[in-house]
Formats: structure tokens, C-alpha cells, sequence
């Protein structure tokens, strides 16, 4: 690995303030193995796809988030669970930089984890959103994976991880993420 920190853009499924989701991703940033830096990147201005939009160009910000993700070297997804599947609001985000030849997530490692204030943490969401990146031919990490179920019992008031199981499973996520960049990177370069 060099000396330049890996890159991951973190995506929250949520946009609330209090988001648990929002917490897990900060988690995620916070016990990252060194080398590694999370950016949370900010999807809020991305209108609803619209053909006739499309049609005339990229939004402002979805042109800009393709970016962010392009020159990534890493996403990390963390994405509550709506009605048993993925959020509209992340799933649009998605849909928009799906589209191209030259669409983003192509051979990027993504690791997912999600979190819910029902015990499942997020169980049946996760490979709805499994299912839409191996359709945009993501290289997304397998396990461990992370479900942080009850969330509301594992976070505290200031969005800080108050559950070492949850730290530890997230943290191992993590390092198992960075191997991961790094036997994407072996296997594009064979
Ligand atoms: C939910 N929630 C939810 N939880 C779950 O475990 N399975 C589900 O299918 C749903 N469905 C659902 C639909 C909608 C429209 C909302 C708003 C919520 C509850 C959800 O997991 C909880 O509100 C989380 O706290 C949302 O994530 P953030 O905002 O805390 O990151």
C-alpha cells in the first residue's frame, strides 16, 4: 500500500440528523485501520431521475457525486431499511450514476452495512442492495457483514458507538475492506 490514504466516500441511506445509519458510517470512519479515510459525501440536492432530465445532461449534482465516486477507492454504503428494501432516496442516487458506459461503480470494492431500530438491523435490505451493485458491476465485499439491529440501544445521544460488539464487528469490516482494495486492485492488474 502507498503512503497516500485509500479514499472511501461514505453514502448514508438517510438524510435525517439523528440518522443511526449516519452514526454507522461515522463509526466505520472512526475505526478504520490507518491508511484508510472516510468522506461522507452529500446527496441531498439529487433530483428525482427523470428521463427528460437525463436526457439533457447530468445534474449539477449527480455530475459531481459520479465524480466523487469515480476517483474514489472505496464506498462504503450504510442504508436503513424501508418496507423490507432500499430506501427511494438512496435507490434514485444509485439509478443516477448507474447510467453510462462509463458509470462509476464499475470494479469499485463497496462494503454495505446497515443499520435499524428493529432487531433484523437491516437483514432483508441488504441484498436488495447486494442485487443492485452486481448489476453495476461493483466489486462488493462479502463478509463480515454488519447488521446493527436495535440501533437506538447501540448509539447515544451525541451519535457516539456505545456497544463494543458493534465497534468490533464494524471494525473488522473495515480492515476486511482494506485487504479487499487491495486484492481488487491484484486481480485488475493480472
Ligand atoms: C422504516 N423502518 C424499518 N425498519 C426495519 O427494520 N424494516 C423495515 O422494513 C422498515 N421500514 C421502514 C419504512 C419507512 C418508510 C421508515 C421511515 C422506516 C424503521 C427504520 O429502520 C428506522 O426508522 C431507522 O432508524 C431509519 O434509519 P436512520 O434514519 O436512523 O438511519
Amino acid at each position: 500500500m502507498s503512503n497516500t490514504p485509500l479514499d472511501i466516500v461514505g453514502l448514508c441511506g438517510s438524510l435525517r440528523s439523528a440518522s443511526y445509519n449516519r452514526m454507522a458510517l461515522e463509526l466505520a470512519g472512526s475505526v478504520m485501520p490507518a491508511g484508510m479515510a472516510l468522506e461522507i459525501a452529500d446527496w441531498r440536492d439529487v433530483p428525482v431521475l427523470d428521463g427528460d432530465v437525463l436526457a439533457q445532461g447530468l445534474p449539477p449534482a449527480v455530475a459531481a457525486l459520479r465524480e466523487r465516486v469515480r476517483r474514489a477507492d472505496g464506498v462504503v454504503f450504510a442504508i436503513p431499511e424501508y418496507n423490507y428494501s432500499i430506501p427511494g432516496g438512496i435507490k434514485n442516487l444509485i439509478d443516477w450514476l448507474s447510467r453510462g458506459d462509463d458509470q462509476p461503480f464499475a470494479n469499485k470494492p463497496v462494503a454495505i452495512l446497515t443499520a435499524s431500530q428493529g432487531p433484523l438491523g437491516g437483514a432483508r435490505v441488504q441484498y436488495d442492495l447486494r442485487k443492485v451493485l452486481l448489476f453495476m458491476n461493483a466489486a462488493t465485499l462479502v463478509k463480515p457483514e454488519v447488521f446493527i439491529g436495535s440501533a437506538q440501544t447501540k448509539f447515544d445521544a451525541q451519535g457516539r458507538c456505545t456497544d463494543e460488539t458493534t465497534r468490533k464487528f464494524v471494525g473488522a469490516q473495515m480492515e476486511a475492506f482494506a485487504r479487499w482494495i487491495a486484492a481488487v486492485r491484484r486481480m485488475q492488474a493480472a
